[in-house]
This record gives structure tokens, sequence and C-alpha cells, in this order.
């Protein structure tokens, strides 16, 4: 049900459209390349109406301290690969009835095949990791691979008890989400060949920018049983107070990236990952 998202959709499409554009070839070519594969349509539809946000952060992270090249896509293809298998995954364990106006993944596709184009989408991203030939960048892929799914592990172990505590629940999307944005963010100043500072300075941003990211779709999202958030509201005894704590944690994050891009050089790639920061606090 539902009709494919066209890219007008896509709020960052606007500012971003010719880097967009290369990203979206980039992740077309890596599919071609398993054409021949059960699991090429079924990828086709996972990557269809992304916003392309993390890969974009790695481009715009190149650009600032170096030259895109090649290498830049298929390093942002890994990254947003990272992105789709863990939202096939994730709209199982969320039970979500809808992704992208589209069904989600495992209605269209079934379970078996929700499951198995995880594990071929780990596979095509080592061999990415292959032609980045770049043992940093490789680790950095692994680790966020690891972490994430750490992340949907607590969550539902957290979400299992009694007491959650604000604290437990950036943890969890610090794992489950920030991560990803910090390996973008990193992955593409190391490629780019970026001092040790800027690295440091683009984990930070990375890191921040992605909290704040799932605080706001957390915010957007609120009315959904399956998320953390929801308990965190059920088991104050104000919710109002819980949704205050957010937007101010929200706000707190978002500026915290902006910070953290100052030790950057100027560029216009760089005002552009500052607009991200200010896109991500755009209140829900
Ligand atoms: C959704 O991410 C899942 C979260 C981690 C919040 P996005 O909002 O980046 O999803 P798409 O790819 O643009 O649909
Ligand atoms: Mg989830």
């Amino acid at each position: 049900m539902g009709t494919a998202p066209d890219s007008t959709q896509n709020p960052l499409q606007a500012r971003y459209g010719t880097h967009i554009k290369k990203i979206n070839e980039a992740l077309d070519a890596e599919i071609k390349i398993y054409s021949e594969s059960e699991f090429a349509g079924p990828l086709r539809y996972a990557i269809t109406g992304g916003k392309r946000i993390r890969p974009l952060i790695l481009v715009l992270a190149t650009d600032t301290v170096g030259t895109i090249t090649e290498q830049t896509y298929t390093a942002a293809c890994a990254v947003e690969f990272l992105h789709t298998e863990s939202v096939i995954h994730d709209d199982i364990i969320d039970n979500e009835a809808q992704r992208r106006t589209m069904d989600p993944f495992h209605i269209k596709y079934g379970y078996n095949t929700a499951i198995l184009t995880g594990d071929f989408v780990l596979g095509m991203i080592l061999n990415m990791a292959s032609k980045l030939d770049n043992p940093r960048v490789t680790r950095d892929l692994a680790t966020t691979a690891m972490l994430m799914s750490e992340g949907e592990v607590l969550e539902g172990t957290i979400g299992a008890v009694a007491d959650i505590t604000f604290d437990d629940y950036i943890k969890v999307i610090r794992y489950k989400t920030a991560t990803a944005f910090e390996a973008a963010a990193r992955i593409g100043t190391v490629i780019a060949g970026g001092t040790d500072a800027q690295v440091s300075a683009m984990t930070d941003f990375g890191r921040s920018i992605g909290i704040a990211y799932q605080i706001r779709d957390d915010l957007i999202d609120w009315n959904n049983e399956d998320k953390l958030f929801n308990a965190l509201i059920k088991q104050g005894s104000d919710p109002r107070a819980a949704f205050d704590r957010m937007e101010a944690m929200l706000t707190e994050y978002a500026d915290a990236a902006r910070n953290a891009l100052d030790k950057m050089p100027e560029h216009p790639s760089r005002d552009g990952l500052e607009h991200l920061a200010e896109f991500t606090a755009i209140r829900a």
C-alpha cells in the first residue's frame, strides 16, 4: 500500500540536491553489482525514500577538509547501507506499520527476507570496506555495526525494567543512532586526510547531532508504545515534564553539534553541516 515517496518530499533536497543525487547514483551502482541476486529488488525497495542525512554528513565532512572522490561515495554508501539494514530490523522490533509512506520491508517481503537482507547488506558493506582499503575506516564501520546492535538490544532490556532514567535513554540512543552519525562524520574526515583535532571535532559533531536527531524522532513518534521514550513518559507523574526535558536536551545537543564545528576550517560545506544541526533542532 501507499505510493513511493518522490524526492521532493525530502526536506534536504532543496539545499543538498546535487550531493543527494550523486549519493543516490552511488547507491544504485552498488546494488547494480548484485543485479542477478534475489536481494537486488528488495534492496532497491529498502533504500527508497530515505533522506540520506548520514551519507550527506560524510560527504560534507570530506568537502570541508579535503576533496570529494569516488572513495567518498563508497564510504557514504557503506554508512547508508548500515542505516538501511538497521531500519529493516528496527521496523520488526518496533512493530512499525509504515516507513517513508510505504509498507515496512518485512510487511512487503516477509520476515525471512528481512532477516537475510540484513545479512546480505553486512556482506556488501565488507565488500565496500575492501574497496576503501583503509583499516581505520574498516574498524570504524565494524565497531559502528556492533554498537548499533548493542543499542537496539539495550533498548529492549532497559525498556523492560520499571525505573528507566534519562541517562539510560541517552545511552541507548547514543549507541543505536548516534554511532552511525558519528561514523559518518569521522570517516568523511579521515578519508579526506583531516588532522587528529579535526577528526575529534567531527566525532563530537556526529555524536551530538545523532543524539539530537533521535530525540527529535522520538518527540515526533512519542505515541509509539514500543519506544523507550514512551515508557519514560508513562513512568513519570508529569508527562509534560518529560517532554520539556526532551526539548531542552534537543536544544542542548544540537548546540553542541554546532559548537563542535567551530574547530573546523571555514567552508560552505561546514555551513552545510551547521544547517543540518539547525534542521535537527527544529521543534517537532
Ligand atoms: C530514521 O532515520 C531512524 C532513526 C535513527 C531516527 P532517518 O530519519 O534518517 O530515516 P530516513 O532514511 O531518512 O527515512
Ligand atoms: Mg526501535
